[in-house]
């Protein structure tokens, strides 16, 4: 059994601030990577360049990160990267630019090699990352993964290197600007790793910990969850100040747990339907977790599991992640699709302890 968990993390108010110079001190010269708009409302790119200004770090931005982000996009950082000789990424915002800072960041300190290597297996060297979470669902400020999207086989793909960040700065005053689905269906991405890491071919009881822990913080904001599906306006107006703390925990502590063991069915299901139906990853990889759930084969875990949520069996979990989420009607085509192509995936099957057959697999469908 072991625990690993090399990142430097850190979660409090004004962090960024607090700990600019462990941030400066990754390197030279920080490429800063973002999405367009995001990181300008929540305040935390202001506080990335306030932070390294105040150090004397030289900077450049690329702030083109996309949703479920492409390797081309990747690729055209990179290019910025090299160019300007930035020797650390700062990745600032939700999965995407987070997850693409890493791809960056190995490209950056590899110039012999292009994008083909992100998809292969190879031991090298990543420049220092730093991490910046302003949604609380994907936790890659702690995990070593980074799932990108490849068009060419309309679907996303995480890539073949663990690259764990070296720095993570977490400040839930960067949730307040979110908007309630964006809340909600990264809160369900983050419960979504906590049980498929506990429910786990890998899961020990050491990383057990962290899912237990990550669900019974879970149990204590799921009604606020709820309070803001109901209400019109941003969760800012009903969510406590705690909340937004207990959501970037929940997160964070998923994102452990999953570095340990990896994800699972649902996540390898949901891969697709987020490509070609455009449903947000939270929701695709939650839609999922009952039918996971319902056919797990060890129900004592399951019964653990819910009772952690405060659920008392899986029909209400159902009921309440059905009126979180909504439906997402899937075609029968993708959908069988889809069912084929996880059970024809040795590593999408490998995390999960038990055989399945394609009509258990095919009942996950709601
Ligand atoms: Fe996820």
């Amino acid at each position: 059994m072991q625990i690993y968990m090399p990142t430097n993390v850190y979660s409090e108010n004004n962090c960024v601030m607090n700990h600019k110079m462990e941030l400066a001190a990754l390197g030279k010269k920080a490429l800063l990577v973002t999405g367009k708009h995001s990181s300008r409302l929540n305040g935390s790119l202001k506080d990335v360049e306030a932070a390294l200004q105040e150090e004397h770090t030289p900077y450049v931005l690329f702030d083109g990160i996309e949703e479920n982000p492409s390797v081309e996009t990747v690729m055209r950082a990179v290019e910025l990267g090299r160019q300007e000789q930035a020797d650390f990424v700062v990745g600032i915002g939700g999965g995407s630019p987070m997850d693409a800072a890493k791809a960056i960041a190995l490209l950056i300190a590899n110039p012999q090699e292009d994008e083909q290597i992100l998809f292969q297996e190879k031991e090298l060297l990543a420049l220092p990352t730093a991490e910046i979470p302003t949604t609380a669902g994907t936790g890659s400020e702690v995990t070593p993964y980074a799932i990108l999207t490849i068009h060419t086989s309309k679907t996303k793909q995480s890539i073949s290197h663990k690259i764990y960040p070296k720095l993570a700065l977490i400040d839930s005053r960067y949730l307040k600007t979110a908007d309630t689905e964006t809340l909600i269906n990264t809160a369900v991405d983050a419960l979504s790793h906590l049980l498929e890491s506990y429910l786990n071919t890998n899961a020990n009881s050491y990383n057990r910990m962290y899912s237990e822990k990550g669900l019974a913080v879970f149990a204590k904001i799921r009604e606020e969850l709820m309070v803001c599906r109901r209400q019109k306006e941003k969760p800012a107006v009903s969510l406590s100040e705690q909340v937004f703390e207990d959501l970037m925990q929940l997160a964070a502590t998923a994102g452990m747990a999953i570095a340990h063991t990896g994800t699972s069915i649902p996540h390898g299901l949901s891969y697709p339907i987020t490509y070609e139906m455009h449903v947000p990853h939270g929701k695709a990889v939650g839609i999922f977790l009952p039918g996971f759930l319902t056919s797990y084969q060890n129900q004592e875990e399951v019964q653990f599991v819910l009772g952690q949520m405060g659920f008392a069996s899986v029909e209400e979990f159902t009921e309440y992640l059905d009126e979180l989420l909504g439906k997402a009607e899937i075609p029968e085509g993708l959908w069988i699709e889809d069912v084929k192509a996880v059970l024809s995936n040795q590593a999408k099957l490998k995390n999960y302890p038990f055989e399945i057959d394609q009509e258990t697999l095919y009942a996950f469908r709601r």
